[in-house]
């Protein structure tokens, strides 16, 4: 029989009913219902039942619910003791600014399953720890691989959950999907960018060179970081090459859209009266949707226009592979729309840019803060480089750099730019550990808890990339996490970062670009805070800021950093 959601807390029973009550369920083994159960002591006991009534309606309000499952009765994951109302209000006065913390304190309380049920409408469950991620994305393939229903700004920037990111579990979700990993993210596909790749490097080392000049060597570094980044992702994915205007255009409105994230988390409680009182926060959502469209729409009708004639633009983009997609049956078939398609734009690159922007600013400043971690990285660079007798690096030259690896690694095992995956669902009613998980229900994995687990890590703390070579710790670590989860910044499962190769790919040129052409210093009595401050990804509370000096000459430095 299947089974109700708001069943009752059997042992808050008193114990002569709770006899009765397991009487009648020998008697109905396989059939009984909690609710039947309180149907036949209500024909049967009609005044005490009245009194079981209301204590079990109370009872339900505080506890978490349970229900009857295949092959046994669940309950949500454990709660928090709540106090209607006034509990969540101080929990989150208090948990603002420090939501992390506290809810690393409650898994401590309660185990690594939890459910919280003030954070949204309905109840969250929060995960932690290594073996239940594994065994939730993992081992149970897709049980857990749906996506939530968005909340109302979210379906206006999405298009109603058709992006790869926010469609649920379903023929859509399988083919956007398909679309990006075959038709940009595949290895076949990688050298097709490089001249991208070797454009925004080249204006990344001439920016810093002129910006150090020009301050006298203390540098702002977040601002080139994320400039160059949007002129790669731009240029990947319309196809051109984007300058200083256009770029900064669109590095603002998905600047305002990434503070506001948490914001507009406000919309997910009332959504018809929260957009009266925040009609500003509103109109913002609005904003931001129109402007994205006025800066997109003209470079993808302009792509779809020129066919196959490019000119000296890139001869294939992300745009091109979303003209020619057809959505699946379930679809009708049809072609993406011109809103679909900005949607698409915008999730590209809100996925690429800020996750690797802030990878790399925690990796540059841990560098900046051990300047015998940089000098050893700048000496197995120098060394492959002129092993090969050249004088500016080649992406060929990456492979041959391990100690590079293992920077970027521990870079993203101490400072994961997301310290939870996105939200994700159960496809259908679904048991994990245990614990009755609803469909539909926010499940949300902690990332960060993973990669500070001590069980796996020595001194966790630490940014030591020692721990990836030489017999270390993290030596072959498997950042898909299939066959066992250490550390999991991309997440793991169907759902698992599309972008995972592409990301390293990215930050290792990126890392060794500015390692070999700079040498990097603290700022003399300002040092480097590394305190963490989350937005859409986690970033520094203070960004990075430090003394750069070239190392090479500035016209060779400048002309191309790479071959
Ligand atoms: C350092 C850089 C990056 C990090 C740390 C990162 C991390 C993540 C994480 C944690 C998720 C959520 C996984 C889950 O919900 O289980 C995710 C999803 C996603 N990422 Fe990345 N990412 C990075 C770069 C990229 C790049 C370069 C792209 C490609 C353009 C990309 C595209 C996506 C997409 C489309 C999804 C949604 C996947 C789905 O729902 O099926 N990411 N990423």
């Amino acid at each position: 029989m299947k089974y109700q959601s708001h069943a009752v807390d059997r042992g808050a029973v008193h114990k002569p009913m709770r006899l009765q009550l397991h009487r009648w369920s020998e008697e109905h083994r396989g059939e009984e219902t909690m609710e039947a159960a309180v149907a036949y002591l209500l024909l049967s006991l009609p005044l005490v039942t009245c009194a079981v009534a209301v204590i079990l309606l109370l009872l339900s309000a505080l506890k978490p619910s349970k229900a009857r499952a295949s092959g046994g009765v669940l309950r949500l994951p454990p709660a928090p003791p709540a106090v209607p109302v006034a509990g969540p209000l101080l929990w989150l006065v208090r948990a603002r600014h420090r939501l992390e913390p506290a809810i690393r304190e409650l898994h401590r309380r309660h185990g690594p399953v939890l459910t919280l049920r003030f954070l949204s409408p309905r109840p969250a469950i929060f995960v932690s720890g290594r073996g239940v991620a594994h065994r939730a994305l993992v081992q149970r393939g897709p049980a857990f691989s749906s996506r939530p229903p968005a909340i109302a700004p979210f379906r206006v920037l999405n298009s109603g959950q058709s992006t790869v990111s926010s469609a649920p579990y379903c023929p859509l979700w399988r083919s956007l999907r398909r679309n990006l990993t075959s038709g940009i993210l595949h290895p076949s596909r990688v050298p097709l960018f490089a001249p991208a790749r070797r454009w925004a490097l080249a204006a990344l080392v001439s920016d810093l060179g002129r910006r150090c000049k020009e301050s006298g060597g203390e540098v702002a570094v977040v601002e080139c970081l994320q400039l160059a980044m949007f002129s790669l992702l731009t240029y990947m994915c319309f196809g051109r090459s984007l300058h200083g205007r256009r770029v900064r255009e669109i590095e603002a409105v998905q600047r305002e859209l990434f503070a506001s994230y948490i914001s507009f988390q406000v919309f997910a409680f009332f959504p018809a009266v929260t957009k009266r009182v925040f009609w500003r926060w509103w109109n913002k959502v609005l904003a931001i949707r129109r402007r994205q469209k006025e800066l997109f729409l003209p470079l993808i009708r302009a792509r779809r226009e020129n066919g196959g004639e490019h000119g000296e633009d890139l001869s294939y983009c992300y745009v091109d592979t979303l003209h020619a997609h057809q959505l699946p049956k379930e679809e009708d078939e049809r072609a993406l729309t011109d809103a679909e398609m900005v949607s698409l734009c915008t999730e590209f690159l809100t996925a690429s840019i800020d996750t690797t922007v802030t990878a790399l600013q925690w990796i540059m400043a841990n560098l900046v803060r051990q300047p015998e971690v940089q000098a050893k990285l700048r000496s197995e660079i120098d060394a492959v480089v002129s092993a090969n007798d050249g004088d500016n690096i080649a992406e060929e030259d990456l492979k041959r750099m391990p100690y590079l690896k293992a920077v970027v690694l521990e870079g993203l095992r101490r400072h994961p730019p997301a310290h939870f995956l996105l939200s994700h669902a159960a496809v259908e009613e679904a048991s994990l550990d245990g614990h009755r998980v609803p469909a539909a229900t926010l499940v949300n994995f902690s990332v960060a808890d993973v990669s500070l687990d001590e069980a796996v890590w020595d001194r966790p703390e630490e940014f030591r990339p020692e721990r990836f070579v030489n017999g270390g710790e993290g030596v072959g670590v498997d950042l898909t996490g299939s066959r066992d989860i250490k550390m999991t910044p991309f997440g793991a499962g169907r759902r698992i970062c599309p972008g995972l190769a592409l990301a390293l790919l990215h930050l290792e040129c990126f890392v060794a670009t500015l390692v070999r052409e700079f040498e990097w210093e603290p700022v003399a009595g300002v040092g480097v805070d590394l305190a963490e401050r989350p937005e859409f990804t986690v970033t520094m509370e203070r960004p990075l800021r430090a003394r750069v000096a070239r190392r090479r000459r500035a016209a060779a430095a400048a002309a191309a950093a790479w071959i």
